[in-house]
């Protein structure tokens, strides 16, 4: 992974920046120590292998009950897999969103997973409660902090229970059986990812002020001061699928006292054709943040035979591709946008797992050097008991 940056200097303001964050510890955040245990993390994962594995050998399709962080990355990768036997409901209160995949599910034997660190958000326990009846006992999954009532309740009543660790927030918590479940039933390799993002952190801690995510937390910063917007930019399906869960962090983590950058997500090409006109001839209010791949995980072109249809249209599409995305750059950076690419090397489970380190590291400085905790909601939680207030009267 690699950072540049166009029509701005990095390195005009950096020395700025350095004093506030020498102040900076990673053991401050005592969510990361849980993250980085390496044994305790593999130690769940195994017992959490084995009861989605016999789960998805038993039943045909998994459904999640979840919202915000604790859903947002799983369903971004199960959808940039195209895995087709994992669904998603109870992410809003409108019956109709669910009605479609409702109506899928109909003659399926289902699992069912609950996922949620409080066990109280009400998007969720609605639907879950409701689900409940058509799903067997003993296909029903709960992750959850040890202290919700959701969680005890299951456990007197024989319902598997994996628990979120008590300092680990719903949006960090993708490496902890909030993560390792949905991937584990879907049979994607949940330790590639892990891998990745213990590398990421590793490189970070080793040499802070040259890695990419003080460069980018600088440079945002730095931008900040001009700008409302940051258009978070993918032209990848993989990563485009990942957009709503970095956009999520940024803003949850960060937009707080007053202060943030609002993160805007944009789906390349397609929203060339629409958004694009204001971002590049639109008022000036947003800076962009590219994130582009270097290469694929597999090079096609070993197996490139021209009487393989599919391989000759996936290398076509890449190519285009590859210059809609040097091409838009190009054009941005010629209009004067101020333009970060954090360019990856390819689109593996591992440097997905860097991408995620990646985000929380950049997200930790910035709040350092905001003056923000990065780790409350108070907004998001005046929402929900607003709305258990009401409910109880
Ligand atoms: O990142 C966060 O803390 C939030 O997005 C929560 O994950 C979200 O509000 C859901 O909360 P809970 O996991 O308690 O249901």
């Amino acid at each position: 992974m690699k950072i540049s940056f166009l029509n701005q200097s990095f390195k005009d303001y950096i020395d700025k920046y350095r004093k506030i964050i020498s102040q900076f510890s990673l053991s401050d955040y005592p969510f990361l120590r849980t993250l980085k245990d390496e044994q305790f993390i593999r130690e769940i994962y195994l017992k959490v292998l084995k009861t989605a594995t016999e789960l998805a050998n038993c039943t045909d399709a998994l459904v999640i009950v979840g919202i915000g962080g604790s859903i947002l990355l799983s369903r971004g990768i199960l959808q940039g897999q195209n895995c087709n036997n994992v669904y998603f409901l109870g992410q809003g209160l409108d019956f109709d969103a669910f009605d479609k995949t409702l109506k899928m599910l109909k003659g399926k034997k289902l699992s069912l997973a609950f996922i949620s660190k409080s066990g109280t958000t009400i998007e969720c326990k609605l639907m879950f409660e409701y689900l409940k009846n058509f799903v067997e006992k003993e296909n029903i999954v709960v992750i959850s902090s040890k202290n919700s009532q959701i969680y005890k309740d299951a456990d007197k009543d024989d319902i598997s229970c994996f628990e979120i660790p008590e300092s680990v927030g719903g949006r960090f918590s993708f490496f902890t059986p909030v993560g390792m479940f949905p991937l584990a039933y879907a049979k994607l390799d949940f330790l590639k990812f892990y891998n990745g993002f213990l590398q990421e952190i590793k490189s970070f801690e080793n040499d802070i002020f040259n890695s990419n995510e003080f460069s980018y937390a600088c440079a945002r910063k730095e931008l900040s001061n001009n700008f409302q917007v940051e258009s978070v930019i993918s032209f990848d399906y993989k990563i485009q699928s990942l957009l709503p869960c970095i956009c999520q962090l940024l803003a949850e983590s960060l937009g707080k006292e007053n202060k943030g950058i609002y993160p805007s997500p944009c789906y390349f090409s397609e929203d060339l054709h629409s958004i694009g006109q204001f971002m590049q001839e639109g008022k000036k209010c947003f800076f962009e943040t590219f994130i582009t791949c270097a290469k694929d995980e597999k090079n096609n072109s070993k197996n490139f035979n021209f009487n393989d249809e599919i391989n000759n249209i996936k290398s076509i599409y890449k190519k285009y591709n590859s210059i809609a995305c040097n091409s838009s750059i190009k054009a941005h950076a010629d209009g004067g946008n101020k333009i970060i690419n954090i360019e990856l090397d390819s689109l593996s489970e591992e440097e997905c797992g860097r991408l995620i380190a990646f985000f929380i590291l950049s997200v930790l400085l910035y709040a350092k050097l905001d003056g923000v905790n990065p780790l409350n909601q108070g907004g998001v939680e005046n929402y929900k008991s607003n709305m258990k207030k009401f409910l109880n009267e």
